[in-house]
């Protein structure tokens, strides 16, 4: 009997098992609209009534530009990742997460600041696996069960920075621009992805969506290779293509997302951040852990 109760026990409760996912906007191409999606699909989630976490790790720290929260010089998410790696205890500062959460914004945020730059070189000593450093992070302030989504804005790059996203994230979602250069650097992507799958460690993420942006189809070079790149990559959604828009440079210049605006014509583009954040939602509910 005392065996039956014991392992009774041991079950975790429901409202234990972290309930949140990690979702991260890449490309390792610059200006494809990384941080434009990341940040009005947040909100777009947020509207939903999920709660939502921004981590912005880029040391460009553009997202947290548009949280009004850039934290050069002051203690930001590189110095939370050290804090969290008892080897570089004399690195450590004496902040908490809570210290440093920007929360007045509907969504909330980790900003990024220049430090993060050095991130690579301020753990190359160590011994934990440098790949599960932001996995591991999470997971000791207890972030996904605080938080029903946790979107975070890459830097342009591929480095351990973008891999420990990779490891820590569930699902990825690639914003993209219809070119030659595009199309070589999602088969790159693919290969580090396929990487971070074989050393085994963690569970690769799911890539969600492919998302072309600022198109122009009256250039038929773009309409090819926008063809193209989706054939070639039809193992996974390429959504219907983004085009250029004077709302989301002027709603970005006011530090606003697009559900900010009542105004009709921010319609469309709510229409399709609601549509970027309801793929995400759906394959969170048949998501099996
Ligand atoms: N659909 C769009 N229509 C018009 N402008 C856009 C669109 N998408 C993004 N932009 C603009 O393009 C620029 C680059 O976008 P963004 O900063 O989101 O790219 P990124 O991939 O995050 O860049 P980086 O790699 O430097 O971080 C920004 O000025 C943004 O306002
Ligand atoms: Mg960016």
């Amino acid at each position: 009997m005392a065996s039956f109760f014991s392992k009774f026990k041991e079950q975790p409760h429901a409202d234990d098992l972290p309930k949140g996912k990690v979702i991260s906007f890449l490309n390792q191409k610059g200006g494809v609209g990384k941080t434009t999606m990341a940040y009005n699909t947040a909100f777009a989630l947020a509207e939903e009534g999920h709660k939502v976490l921004c981590l912005d790790l880029d040391p460009q720290a553009n997202l947290s530009l548009l949280f009004d929260a850039e934290k050069t010089g002051e203690t930001h998410i590189h110095h939370l990742l050290i804090n969290s790696i008892r080897e570089l205890k004399a690195l450590h500062v004496g902040s908490l997460v809570d210290d440093v959460l920007i929360k007045d914004k509907g969504v909330d945020l980790l900003p990024a600041g220049q430090e993060l730059s050095g991130f690579e070189l301020s753990v190359a000593g160590i011994n934990s696996p440098r790949q599960l450093i932001l996995k591991t992070f999470l997971e000791k302030n207890d972030l996904l069960k605080r938080y029903d989504y946790i979107i975070v804005d890459c830097p342009p790059t591929l480095g351990l920075l973008v891999v420990n996203i990779l490891c820590a994230s569930q699902g990825v979602m690639i914003p993209f621009k219809a070119d030659e250069f595009s199309r070589k650097g999602l088969a790159h992507f693919y290969d580090v992805l396929g990487d971070v799958s074989e050393m085994g460690i963690t569970r690769a993420p799911d890539v969600l969506a492919h998302i072309p942006n600022m198109v122009d189809l009256r250039r038929k070079q773009e309409s090819k290779d926008l063809k193209v790149i989706t054939e070639e990559r039809e193992h996974a959604l390429t959504v219907d293509p983004f085009f250029n828009r004077a709302q989301l440079v002027k709603s970005q210049a006011q530090k606003k997302s697009v559900f900010s605006y009542k105004s009709k014509e921010y319609l469309p583009l709510q229409k399709r951040f609601s549509g970027l954040a309801g793929i995400i939602t759906k394959w969170n509910e048949q998501y099996e852990h």
